[in-house]
């Protein structure tokens, strides 16, 4: 029997992913098939506390099993900036290119331009909570480069390429990036729970 999962999001483009990898074990579901149509608060001071706030938000209500993922771009000279603040760094509407603008200006001058995507996943399995973590490390590039992806995809290079992550396909960024790992992960954990028999 199919295994019914809620993913805490409404972006299906994220759900399809996911999906893809877990295979025809697992069915997810977004928040809005589930009837949860309110933002879910995110007041948290990291990752971890924020995808734990989204799933344990939507075990409470609903009692099933569920995960949610957090994710943040952490610039080396910038502290860790703007980490679990990046989708509104630079101002309170959600804006890709206001933020790179702001990135771009807050590193000029900067030599270590290091930095990584690190992306938290909050399970909630029979009632019992795990995390999953994924990271890439790169580099941020002064100017933009490539129109795929999205946020910050155009001036990030990770380790090891030669080109950003907005100029990469998705399957070619999945392979290597933050959510992918994190995901992979997950899917891992997942797919071992099930053929142990214990879901
Ligand atoms: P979320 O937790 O997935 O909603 O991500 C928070 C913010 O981090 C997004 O609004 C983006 O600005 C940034 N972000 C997350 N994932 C990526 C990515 O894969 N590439 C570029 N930026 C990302």
């Amino acid at each position: 029997m199919m295994k019914r999962i809620i993913f805490s999001t409404n972006n299906r483009h994220k759900l399809e992913e996911v999906q893809h990898s877990l295979g025809d074990a697992f069915e997810l579901v977004t928040l809005k098939e589930v009837g949860i149509v309110e933002d879910i608060p995110e007041t948290g001071e990291t990752l971890q506390e924020n995808a734990s706030q989204k799933s344990h938000y939507v075990f409470d209500r609903l009692g099933e099993d569920c995960f949610a993922d957090d994710t943040g771009l952490e610039v080396v000279a910038l502290n860790g900036a703007p980490g679990v603040h990046s989708a509104r760094y630079a101002s309170l509407e959600k804006s890709d290119s206001k933020n790179i603008d702001l990135l771009l200006k807050n590193l000029s001058g900067k030599l270590d331009r290091s930095a990584r995507f690190r992306t938290v996943i909050s399970l909630i399995l029979n009632g019992q909570e795990y995390l999953f973590e994924g990271i890439v490390n790169g580099r941020i590039i002064e100017d933009r480069r490539g129109c795929d992806g999205f946020g910050y995809d155009p001036i990030f290079v990770p380790d090891g390429c030669d080109r950003t992550f907005a100029e990469m396909s998705m399957e070619e960024k999945n392979q290597i990036s933050h959510r992918g790992r994190a995901v992979a992960k997950l899917v891992e954990f997942l797919k071992q729970y099930r053929s142990d028999g214990i879901i």
